[in-house]
């Protein structure tokens, strides 16, 4: 259960810039430092804003995005676990798994030497429906002039068990058409709207509906967004990358997603699924760590 407003404010009152709020009944912390701003709900240790200090918001969130117990939030930085989309192992269950619409515990907010928040995932009740093994998950988030989240899933059953992750970054971008996306030529992918396995040739561009999970993926991908003249880098030990973008008609059949919202985001996933799954035995701890930079420069190409 996650605690009461007071409890966190009075539990976290020595950390200057430090507020909680709630958006409807959803418990949100708000950190400001001379580095950057960042907002995260404790419901699935969703990060909804980052800002580096003089840049741009990084991330997209949704106007129409639902704010309610159990429902996952659209846009931000969604965590996904232990499934990746349709669950392929044991039966069926709410897509991308629970990770992100249950409460995790805010165990730390550390200012020096880097800021850094740390969450805690551990089985619930209500996870138990739907997971027999036993866990923990920490998300350590770093927010300075770079973002850095680190996802560290250990397995404290007797047994060993196979997950998905993925932190399903949604970023905001000027118009999706103005957008490529850099380094994942010659990668072998599944376009999931067709369902077959492809090679990318060349940079991704964007002219209609895009849902592919490319594997094997190098460290670096590059956001090149030349409407506003910023370069976001991605860099992670991450073996999977999804890029997704609904374009029109899916926007228009999502309820948590405004009509034209679709021109102004993109998401690129970091994770490891379907085929990059994990198989962690008992004791181990796998880690998911992903740094995004930003740079605004002159002399991105229009795409
Ligand atoms: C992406 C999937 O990761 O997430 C897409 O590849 C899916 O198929 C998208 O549509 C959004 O999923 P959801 O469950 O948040 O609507």
């Amino acid at each position: 259960m996650t605690p009461s407003l007071h409890d966190l404010t009075t539990r976290f009152a020595s950390v200057p810039g430090l507020t909680f709020d709630a958006e409807k009944g959803l418990t949100r912390l708000k950190l400001q430092t001379a580095a950057a701003e960042i907002e995260v709900f404790l419901q699935g240790a969703h990060i909804a804003h980052f800002r580096a200090a003089g840049q741009e918001p990084l991330l997209f969130l949704s106007d129409e995005a639902i704010f309610q117990e159990d429902t996952p939030i659209r846009g931000g930085i969604p965590i996904i676990f232990p499934w990746f989309g349709t669950r392929r192992h044991g039966r069926s269950a709410d897509a991308h798994g629970f990770a992100r619409n249950t409460p995790w515990e805010l165990t730390g907010v550390q200012l020096e030497p880097e800021v850094m928040l740390s969450f805690e995932l551990t089985p619930s009740a209500r996870t138990q429906l739907e997971w027999l093994p036993d866990f923990r998950v920490r998300y350590f988030v770093y927010a300075g002039e770079e973002l850095t989240l680190s996802l560290e899933v250990e397995n404290l059953s007797e047994t060993s068990f196979i997950f998905e992750a993925a932190l399903h970054t949604y970023f905001a971008v000027s118009d999706i058409r103005s957008v490529r996306v850099t380094g994942l030529d010659g990668v072998e992918f599944l376009n999931q709207l067709a369902t077959d396995k492809q090679l990318q040739s060349g940079d991704i561009h964007f002219a209609g509906e895009t849902d592919n999970i490319y594997f094997n993926v190098p460290e670096t991908i590059t956001i090149e967004d030349s409407g506003l003249q910023r370069a976001i880098e991605i860099s992670s030990n991450a073996l999977s990358a999804i890029v997704w973008n609904p374009w029109i008609g899916k926007a228009a059949r999502l309820k948590d997603f405004g009509d034209d919202e679709w021109q102004r985001m993109v998401c690129v996933e970091s994770g490891a699924v379907q085929e990059n799954e994990v198989e962690i035995f008992p004791g181990e701890i796998t880690t998911l760590s992903v740094t995004y930079r930003s740079t605004v420069a002159a002399g991105i190409d229009a795409a």
